[in-house]
């Protein structure tokens, strides 16, 4: 009988159950319990105190890709369950994952992860809708200026509709706007959804979020602003026009996700710089959410007491900011552990080869210095008004 009886099809399950749980040399196993989650609370606990959401991005079983890590790992189970009040969904959402095929879609990983952050007891965040980066192969041949606007209006449809009422936030579209040879004159990532429809895709898309799923906060989410660097004032001003230009329109839009993969040994952080985004997005009247916060690490020392340290002192400066901000209703990090971790499978490897230590905990699933930065700067920020709820 298969654990999530009503989640998945049997072809996900037996992969499920066949998957070996894919976990880095010379760590802990599965069956190895988290060390001292008696002796502490968790991050959602914490952050709970304040009414702020911590969660953490995870994956459900995509069978060609490993490990369903929730659901098959059961010591990171029980750190995630421990330590997490939401889930976010790291790819399962995405249009190649629910629509391999123009006419055939696969809702049984995202399905998986609903399942299990709902018997789980956390709230439950879809990631992504719309991302022009990462479309289907199919797309291009199947979709034109011509049917474009039918068509997300329908994939919107279909897949926040599949899920309405449980869904405490969409990132609607992510990582719109850029800067550089990609950007359109508005600061708009050129690419498959700009060119069919220009800016008007955004309207198009939250306008169809919010009729098939009028409960959930709307999030457009956006990466690479929270530097004090040339490129990143052209996004946080772009960014801000954007916001701007959707909120006279009267589309629906709730929040601002900054996605906050910090960067240190990099990029200059200026606390102002970033204190004063947060207050003209606040002043919007929209939420901020820290989408994806975690370390890229790569150019930290190779040493691991001085990386990790290094790593706690950037989450630090970072939250020192962010988190006395009001507007700052939800913290997600993406992923929860170096166990399982995005950066070994992106171009933002080490070049030494080294594998990142990017997450709150290790691959024994131990917290690291970053993890207590992220204890004390939430026990630090003040208390919101009431905690983030779906809408009425
Ligand atoms: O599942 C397919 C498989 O069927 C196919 O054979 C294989 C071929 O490459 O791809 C598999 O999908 C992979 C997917 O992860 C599931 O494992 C994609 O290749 C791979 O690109 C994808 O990577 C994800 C990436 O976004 C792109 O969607 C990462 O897990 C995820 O951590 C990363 O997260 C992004 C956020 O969405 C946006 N912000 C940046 C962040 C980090 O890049």
């Amino acid at each position: 009988m298969s654990r999530f009886p009503h989640a998945i099809g049997r072809r996900s399950f037996l992969a499920a159950s066949a998957a070996a749980v894919a976990i880095g040399p010379g760590c802990a196993g599965a069956d190895t319990p988290p060390p001292g989650l008696a002796t502490r609370p968790g991050l959602g606990a914490i952050a709970a105190s304040k009414n702020i959401l911590f969660g953490a991005c995870s994956r459900g079983l995509i069978p060609e890709n490993g490990p369903f890590r929730v659901g098959n790992d059961a010591a990171y189970s029980a750190l995630f369950q421990h330590e997490c009040r939401m889930l976010t969904t790291e790819y399962e959402v995405k249009m190649p994952n629910t629509r391999p095929r123009p006419d055939t879609w696969d809702f049984d990983a995202a399905d998986m992860l609903l399942d299990y952050a709902t018997k789980s007891g956390m709230a439950f965040r879809g990631h992504c809708l719309l991302w022009s980066s990462v479309m289907p192969k199919w797309f291009a041949q199947e979709v034109d200026a011509g049917n474009a606007e039918a068509f997300i209006t329908d994939h919107i449809h279909k897949v926040a509709g599949r899920y309405a009422g449980r869904v405490i936030s969409w990132d609607v579209v992510n990582e719109a706007i850029t800067d550089g040879d990609e950007a359109a004159e508005d600061g708009l990532r050129r690419g498959p959804l700009y060119d069919l429809m220009g800016p008007r895709y955004l309207d198009i898309a939250f306008k169809a979020a919010h009729e098939a799923d009028p409960k959930s906060l709307l999030c457009l989410n956006q990466d690479a602003v929270e530097y004090d660097v040339d490129s990143q004032d052209y996004r946080r001003e772009k960014t801000l026009g954007q916001l701007r230009r959707l909120l006279d329109a009267k589309v629906p839009i709730h929040a601002l996700g900054i996605q906050s993969h910090l960067e240190p040994g990099w990029l200059k952080f200026t606390p102002e710089v970033l204190s004063k985004f947060l207050d003209d997005v606040a002043a919007l009247g929209l939420k901020v959410f820290i989408t994806e916060l975690d370390v890229v690490d790569r150019r930290l020392p190779a040493d691991i007491p001085a990386r990790d340290q290094g790593a706690a002192a950037a989450v630090q400066e970072f939250l020192a900011v962010v988190l006395p901000h009001p507007a700052v209703a939800m913290i997600n990090s993406w992923g929860l552990s170096d166990r399982y971790n995005w950066i070994e499978d992106s171009g933002m490897r080490r070049k030494d080869g080294r594998r990142s230590r990017a997450q709150l905990f290790d691959d024994d699933l131990a917290p690291k210095p970053v993890y207590q930065a992220v204890v004390d700067a939430l026990n630090a920020a003040p208390a919101r008004s009431a905690p983030l709820t779906l809408l009425p």
